[in-house]
C-alpha cells in the first residue's frame, strides 16, 4: 500500500475506495477463521462505528453485536492517561466466540485491557481486529489478530475517527498536522494563510 505524502491537499491517507477495499479483506479474513461458528462482535465505541457498521454488513450469520466504550485520547494527545472502560452494554460472553474491533492500535493500552476484561467473562475465543495500525508506536506486547491498515505515526481523522469530537464523518481518513492540531487548538481557523498554507486542510470541513 502507498501513501500520499501527508503535505498534499486534503492529506487524504485513504481513500473511501481503499477503505471498502480493507473491508472487504478483512470480512473474508473473519470469515476464513471464523469456520462458520457463532461469532459475537464487540464494537469499541465511539471511534469504531463506522468500520463495525460496514464489516457486520458483509459477514454471514450468525452474528451478535456488543458494545463497549472505551477512552484514552483526550483531543489530539495520544500520549497514554488513564483509560477509561464502560462494559455494561456487552450481552453474555460465555462461551462465545467473541471479535473486539476497534479503529486504530496506537499503544494497544486500550485493547490490552479490553481484552483482559472480555477473557475474564469466559468467552470461548476473543480475538480483536482494527482498522489501523500505527507504525512504532506499540507499548503493549500484544498485537491485533486481523489489520485493515499500517499507517505512519501521524494523526488521522475520518471514517469514525475524530479529532476533538469532529471529522467523524469523513468517508475517507485524514492526516492532521501537528502545526494544524495547534492551530485549531488555538482558536485560529485551519485555513488562515498567515499561520497554516491554504492546501494543507483544504478538504477538511470544520466540524
Ligand atoms: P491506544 O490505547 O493508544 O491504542 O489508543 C487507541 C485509541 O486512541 C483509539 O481507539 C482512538 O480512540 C484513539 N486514537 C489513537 N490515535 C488516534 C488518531 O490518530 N486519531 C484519532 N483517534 C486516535
Ligand atoms: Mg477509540
Amino acid at each position: 500500500m502507498k501513501f500520499r505524502p501527508a503535505r498534499t491537499p486534503m492529506h487524504v491517507l485513504l481513500t473511501a475506495a481503499e477503505i471498502g477495499a480493507g473491508i472487504d479483506r478483512l470480512a473474508a479474513a473473519v470469515r476464513d477463521a471464523g469456520g462458520g461458528r457463532p461469532l459475537t462482535i464487540v464494537a469499541v465505541l465511539t471511534g469504531s462505528i463506522v468500520v463495525v457498521a460496514d464489516l457486520i454488513r458483509r459477514l454471514e450469520g450468525p452474528i451478535r453485536l456488543g458494545m463497549v466504550w472505551a477512552s484514552s485520547y483526550r483531543g489530539a494527545a495520544t500520549t497514554p492517561g488513564g483509560l477509561e472502560l464502560h462494559l455494561d452494554q456487552l450481552p453474555d460472553l460465555t462461551g462465545h466466540e467473541v471479535l473486539v474491533v476497534d479503529d486504530i492500535f496506537d499503544s494497544g493500552r486500550t485493547l490490552q485491557a479490553l481484552l483482559g476484561e472480555l477473557r475474564g467473562r469466559g468467552a470461548d475465543r476473543v480475538r480483536s481486529l482494527v482498522l489501523l495500525r500505527k507504525r512504532g508506536r506499540a507499548e503493549v506486547g500484544i498485537e491485533p489478530d486481523f489489520v485493515g491498515f499500517d499507517i505512519p505515526d501521524l494523526f488521522v481523522v475520518g471514517y469514525g475517527l475524530d479529532f476533538d469530537g469532529g471529522w467523524r464523518h469523513l468517508p475517507h481518513i485524514a492526516a492532521l498536522d501537528p502545526e494544524d492540531i495547534a492551530a485549531i487548538r488555538a482558536g485560529r481557523p485551519p485555513h488562515d494563510a498567515a499561520h497554516v498554507p491554504t492546501t494543507r486542510l483544504a478538504g477538511l470541513p470544520r466540524p
